[in-house]
């Protein structure tokens, strides 16, 4: 499609590909695209409207909600709720699942995001994002429950992510490739500035917090390891490290130039009965259809990320995503842990 398509054409245009889809898809997708230039709006003026800093309140995970997280979940649920587009929506900022008011039109999708990721870099003016995954409602639903979101990744119709960084992106996948789109602020659209996105399948990055490092399970030990020794190593090759702590921003680095992202288990998040940090089903799940749309691998390092099947909403699970080879590599390494 012509590079600089408006975001809604596009929509339009590709809607076709989408077995069974109406209107309504395209209608979701602006919502969505709505909600994001407004948080967008939002991040970008900062302090100057009085939206940085934390509330007083947690939300069901137990993290302090930053006023951005909690404004991001309103208008994410102001653009949605009246429009007939989806049927409930799912949010990591909501103990459970949003029901749409009585007297609002249903639609046939089901939308799982986290509103804003990466919200320890907020106040500190580092990249920000929204991610979010859809679902279609089993037929003839109308008020989905929580069971009716927990399926595995590989039934996401679209999923795609923007991030608020020094431009706004969104990119997005509805599983013919991965488009990206800038926003020019000029006049309010989306356009399209990147198509058909592809991981290179080896990469000399990777992102981990390191910080962990004594807390990690052998297979992981092992492979940062390999990694760390560079050229005089196993790999014979250097590698880079980052670490942003906004997931958006590495997945966007690794979609733009290569690379790998861990945010393994350890030992510590076991302790607290946790099975990872990020949450599978609008963190895990969203990303890992993105990047296997543009050629990378996306695992828990025993199993496809998309094939995993949700217990419930907020489940957690290790994520290693990215550049194919390497993940293949830290998969190999927890199979030959396992024996
Ligand atoms: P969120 O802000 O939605 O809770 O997610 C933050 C996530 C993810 O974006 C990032 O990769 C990771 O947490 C950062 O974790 P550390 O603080 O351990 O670096
Ligand atoms: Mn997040
Ligand atoms: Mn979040």
């Amino acid at each position: 499609m012509r590079i600089g398509t408006t975001l809604t054409n596009y929509i339009i245009q590709n809607q076709r590909h989408i077995e069974g889809a109406t209107g309504e898809f395209t209608g979701l997708l602006n919502d969505i695209a709505v909600a994001c230039k407004k948080i967008a709006d939002l991040v970008n003026k900062g302090a100057l409207v009085n939206v940085l800093g934390a509330t007083d309140s947690r939300n069901v995970q137990g993290e302090t909600q930053k006023k951005l997280d909690v404004i991001s979940n309103e208008l994410m649920i102001e653009a949605l709720r009246y429009n007939g587009h989806i049927a409930a929506l799912a949010s990591e900022e909501m103990d459970s699942v949003y029901h749409l008011p009585a007297n609002a039109p249903r639609g046939k999708y089901l939308l799982l995001c986290d509103p804003l990721d990466g919200s320890s870099n907020i106040d500190v003016n580092v990249s920000v994002g929204t991610i979010f995954s859809i679902l279609k409602a089993p037929d003839g639903v109308t008020n989905p429950s929580e069971k009716d979101f927990l399926r595995p990744g590989t039934e996401q119709v679209a999923a795609g992510y923007c991030l608020y960084g020094p431009s706004t992106m969104l990119v997005l996948t509805t599983g013919h490739g991965v488009s990206m789109f800038t926003l020019d602020r000029d006049f309010g659209e989306f356009l399209l500035t990147r198509e058909q996105v592809e991981i290179p399948v080896d990469t000399g990055e990777f992102a981990i917090n390191m910080s962990y490092q004594r807390f990690w399970d052998q297979p992981i030990t092992q492979y940062i390891e390999e990694c760390l020794q560079g050229a005089d190593g196993p790999r014979q090759k250097n590698f880079n490290m980052r670490w942003v702590a906004s997931m958006v921003a590495e997945v966007h680095r690794i979609l733009t130039r290569g690379g790998v992202f861990l945010y393994p288990c350890h030992s510590q998040l076991r302790a607290a009965g946790k099975a990872g940090k990020l949450r599978l089903l609008y963190e895990a799940n969203p990303m890992a259809y993105i990047v296997e749309q543009a050629g990378g691998a996306a695992s828990t390092g025993l199993e496809r990320i998309l094939e995993v099947n949700p217990e419930e909403i907020h489940q957690r699970v290790p994520v290693i995503l990215g550049a194919r080879n390497e993940v293949r590599r830290v998969d190999e390494l927890h199979r030959s842990e396992a024996g």
